[in-house]
């Protein structure tokens, strides 16, 4: 039995939903800008073998409860962008969904984290006419929403396969580097979208 039990279904529809609208506003400002509102995107349910090791981690006991009540990244939706302005042009969309309630936001884009990480992080809470782990009908789901450009997502898969691999010799030269790097990505960043709004204007 997995750790989501009776709720594996309704975590698979929430996450398709939130995956429709996207698609949906893709399509739309598609046919009103002839540009692309975002490149791509991911979405996932945590596998039963990580939520249950990010349970243990926290100390949580492995349980329905805790994966859906207590930790909020059973759903993770990534959103992958060629330009930052349209990172936060998503980040907007969004915000309009009148069934579902920002529970935190992180903006690393205008504040980086000292590594060089940067993306701008939403949990949604999603209202929905089924049932909950905490017994509310209509219940509340959540979702993690990671909006980032093409270049911040190229960096922090780097940075993440560093983490995970200890015995990488000159350790320190490599967090300079990377935080170097991270920098002049932003920057790139910046001058892509002054580049495309001078060819738009
Ligand atoms: P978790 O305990 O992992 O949920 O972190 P948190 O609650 O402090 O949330 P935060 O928004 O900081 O991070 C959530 C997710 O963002 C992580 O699981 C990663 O996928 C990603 N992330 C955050 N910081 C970093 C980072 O420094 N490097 C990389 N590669 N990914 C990061
Ligand atoms: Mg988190």
């Amino acid at each position: 039995m997995s750790i989501y039990g009776e709720y594996e279904g309704t975590l698979q529809r929430i996450m398709e939903d939130i995956e429709g609208r996207l698609f949906a506003y893709q399509e739309r400002v598609k046919s009103e800008t002839n540009e692309n509102a975002y490149e791509y995107i991911l979405a996932r349910i945590k596998t039963d073998e990580s939520m249950r090791e990010k349970c243990r981690r926290k100390g949580l006991p492995e349980t329905a409860e805790s994966a859906l009540s207590k930790l909020t990244d059973a759903i993770g939706i990534r959103v992958i962008c060629s330009f930052v302005d349209d990172v936060f042009n998503i980040v907007e969309y969004i915000r309009s969904f009148d069934d579902c309630e920002i529970i935190e936001e992180k903006d690393y884009i205008r504040h980086a984290k000292p590594n060089g990480y940067r993306s701008y992080h939403m949990i949604l809470g999603v209202h929905t006419s089924e049932s909950d782990v905490m017994g509310n009908t209509p219940g509340t789901f959540y979702v993690e929403l990671q909006i980032r450009t093409i270049a911040m997502d190229t960096w922090a898969a780097l940075e993440h396969r560093m983490k995970y691999k200890k015995d990488i010799p000159n350790q320190e030269l490599l967090v300079g580097e990377l935080k170097r790097v991270a920098d002049e990505l932003a920057s790139c960043d910046l001058s892509m979208q002054t580049i495309r709004e001078l060819i738009n204007s």
